[in-house]
């Protein structure tokens, strides 16, 4: 697969899997409950755990009145860990605060939308603009750093916690009207025109008289709300610089990140990724045993490949999923017995270097004391979940070859956050079941049933490392990208664009001149109008005749429909229904040494199937193995360009049997060597290794 070699482990001192999780020692002080502290290090080595994640809501354990810092406790803990040859990926506490910080300095309190201050509470609610906040998280970061610089078991930097969330109070309206004074380079006409304020009277005069959007204020401007969300995405990023300052500082060589969570849709994370030293993630699937969860699989694996692409291949951390259960899905259902180890597998297969769970004991009270952690309110280790825990520490430790290893997809899938925005907050032409984020699972499911590896790009990226770019519903065409797409077909390329592409700006104003705008030449297609069907309708598509496309007989188009004028491009498949019956459903167009599909309606698995399907086999795009996989499986693979570990997951309750054909393969788990048919447990898994 044309591997490069191995990025180095995320720490020096861990050449080897980590494993461990979100470690609250500070809920069990030994005053009140004596001796769970060295409970926790003898359960730890028991399970396999080599890492905790610690002090990640400690800020009032650490600080806990106004300039009184504790420190003694936690030292104790990293002691433990070190002298139990364990490692702490050390958190700031800036997720969480006192409530002497709020009551003191109400500032730091996070405003919402309808201009309200939040009261002192939950998590996750400061204002990132805030001075004294930045004060007080500079004060404790520089302290923490200055006591642990030198601690042996100091590896990782856990920066706050899943950043989220806006804040609209005076500091963070004077901060946003100073990012659209720069981004418009003070010039009140540029915003004006960018915003298109002819519109109802919503021409500003100055930049004094923009404030954030608000339910009981401005929301229609849908150029407004693109740019808040880009400010709130650059501020949370100027706050992350100024946490990371001191530690950056103090501690150049521990490297920093902060846990993000899939495709949350409030941050931007192709910028704040580029921020971190090594990403790392949370990650929830909703594993609980369904008739498809196989279905959910591919979702996951989409969101590993997004992690794993953020940083170019470099392998992440899964930094949480839970043991067993969450508290917070509709229904808390216990993932079945096997689960565990084969979504930790799926993780490790896509790039995560680190298995780590979110928690280590569960706590005794509040919200989360029915979450899902490796050791329950019994206190001991003779508990299932304990056992899966212990099983996945004891597979990992056989897989220390993988670290550091990745993958070099031929086939890169568009997700993009403004993009996404800009179809969110769009008004029609359908506003129900626009399904963006569903619309680019629907693409890549083809890959994941085939085992075809997958990068996830943005509009920005590089795509001339791809022979397959797929860009559904690309909606928002920011300047150049229409240009370095056509540049990406002309050079040898393969394009797959669908409906609703190429009609805003990327101040979200519509092209003028027809659709799909910039990238109407190398589509070569108008798209005239866009039909939007009610919810249950479907339009007749029909193959056409000898296509080469592996389009065969009839499907159902639904939800958005473009109703094209080919241009150039060659008509694939036509609408067979409709008033637009006999036009272009899809369509070829052949450019420079590539060519261009334009898909015109939203379509169901077997289109996908067929469609991505004959274009695998056409391009002789490079599967993980030359077979079939069985319904819920995918295979996966990571390597260095001299060895590969293949990942066979199983995400259904039945066993399954993949060919392997006549090749040999090392089991990594059972050190045997396999060929043939080799057997997958119902929700079982299997890590071979190859040689390249
Ligand atoms: C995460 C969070 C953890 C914990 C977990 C529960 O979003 O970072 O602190 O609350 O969810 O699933």
């Amino acid at each position: 697969m044309n591997l490069p070699a191995k990025y180095p482990p995320i720490s020096p001192k861990t050449p080897f899997f980590l494993h461990g999780g979100d470690y609250n020692p500070d809920q069990w002080m030994p005053e009140v409950y004596p001796g769970v502290w060295e409970e926790d290090m003898r359960l730890m080595k028991l399970a396999g755990c080599n890492e905790a994640s610690v002090g990640i809501f400690s800020w009032a354990s650490i600080e806990p009145e106004e300039g009184r810092f504790e420190f003694g406790w936690l030292d104790k803990i990293m002691d433990m860990l070190a002298k139990n040859g364990a490692f702490a990926v050390l958190a700031t506490p800036s997720g969480a605060r006192p409530a002497w910080m709020s009551q003191k300095y109400p500032e730091v309190l996070r405003v919402e939308g309808n201009r309200q201050r939040n009261l002192h509470g939950k998590r996750h609610n400061h204002c990132f603009s805030s001075p004294v906040y930045r004060e007080k998280v500079r004060i404790i970061n520089t302290k923490l750093a200055e006591r642990y610089k030198d601690h042996p078991a100091l590896i990782v930097w856990h920066v706050s916690n899943e950043y989220n969330g806006d804040c609209h109070c005076d500091y963070c309206q004077k901060a946003f009207r100073g990012w659209l004074r720069k981004r418009y380079g003070n010039d009140i006409e540029k915003l004006n025109q960018a915003w298109w304020t002819g519109f109802w009277a919503h021409r500003f005069n100055d930049f004094d008289q923009v404030e954030s959007p608000s339910p009981i204020g401005e929301d229609l401007l849908h150029g407004h709300n693109l740019d808040w969300k880009r400010f709130v995405t650059d501020q949370t990023i100027d706050f992350f610089r100024a946490e990371i300052e001191p530690l950056k500082r103090i501690t150049p060589k521990v490297p920093v990140t902060t846990n993000l969570m899939g495709v949350f849709e409030g941050l931007d994370y192709w910028k704040l990724a580029k921020e971190l030293d090594v990403v790392s993630w949370d990650h929830y699937p909703p594993y609980q045993d369904q008739e498809d969860m196989w279905k959910f699989a591919i979702g996951a694996s989409f969101q590993h490949d997004l992690n794993r692409s953020f940083k170019d291949g470099q392998p992440f951390m899964q930094m949480e999923m839970t043991p067993s259960m969450t508290n917070w899905m509709p229904v808390s259902k216990l993932k079945r017995p096997g689960t565990l180890l084969t979504e930790a597998m799926q993780s490790v297969a896509h790039g995560a270097d680190t298995i780590q769970y979110f928690q280590w004991r569960k706590s005794r009270g509040s919200s989360e004391k029915f979450h899902g952690a490796v050791v329950d309110h019994s206190g001991h280790e003779n508990t299932r979940v304990f056992r899966e825990v212990a099983e996945v520490g004891a597979v990992l430790k056989k897989l220390s070859p993988v670290i550091g290893t990745t993958v070099r997809p031929e086939v890169g899938i568009i997700f993009d956050w403004e993009n996404r925005w800009a179809i969110e907050d769009s008004k029609g032409p359908r506003n129900e079941g626009r399904e963006y984020v569903g619309t680019v699972l629907d693409h890549y499911r083809p890959f994941w049933v085939q085992g075809v590896p997958v990068d996830v790009l943005s509009e920005d990226s590089d795509f001339s490392r791809y022979k397959l770019v797929i860009a559904p519903m690309l909606y928002m065409v920011r300047a150049g990208v229409g240009e370095r797409l056509e540049k990406f077909v002309a050079e040898g390329g393969v394009l797959v664009t669908t409906y609703l592409s190429g009609v805003v700006n990327e101040t979200d104003l519509c092209y003028l001149g027809g659709f799909p705008g910039p990238l109407r030449k190398v589509m070569g297609v108008w798209a005239e109008e866009i039909d939007a069907p009610f919810k249950e309708q479907r339009v007749k598509v029909e193959s056409a005749p000898g296509n080469d496309a592996g389009l065969n007989g009839t499907y159902e188009g639904r939800s958005l429909v473009d109703l094209l004028h080919a241009e150039g491009a060659k008509v694939l498949a036509t609408f067979g229904s409709e008033f637009y019956a006999g036009r272009p459903a899809v369509t070829v167009n052949s450019f420079g040494k590539g060519r261009a599909y334009y898909v015109a309606s939203r379509h169901d698995a077997k289109f996908h199937g067929d469609f991505f399907g004959h274009l695998i086999k056409q391009m002789g795009l490079k599967r993980v193995l030359e077979t079939t996989l069985p319904e819920g499986v995918t295979a996966q693979v990571r390597g260095d360009g001299k060895r590969e570990y293949v990942f066979l997951l199983n995400f259904k309750r039945t066993a399954a049997k993949v060919d392997l054909g006549g090749r040999k393969y090392k089991d990594m788990i059972s050190g045997q060597e396999v060929g043939g048919v080799v057997e997958l447990g119902g929700y079982g898994n299997r890590v071979l290794e190859r040689t390249v």
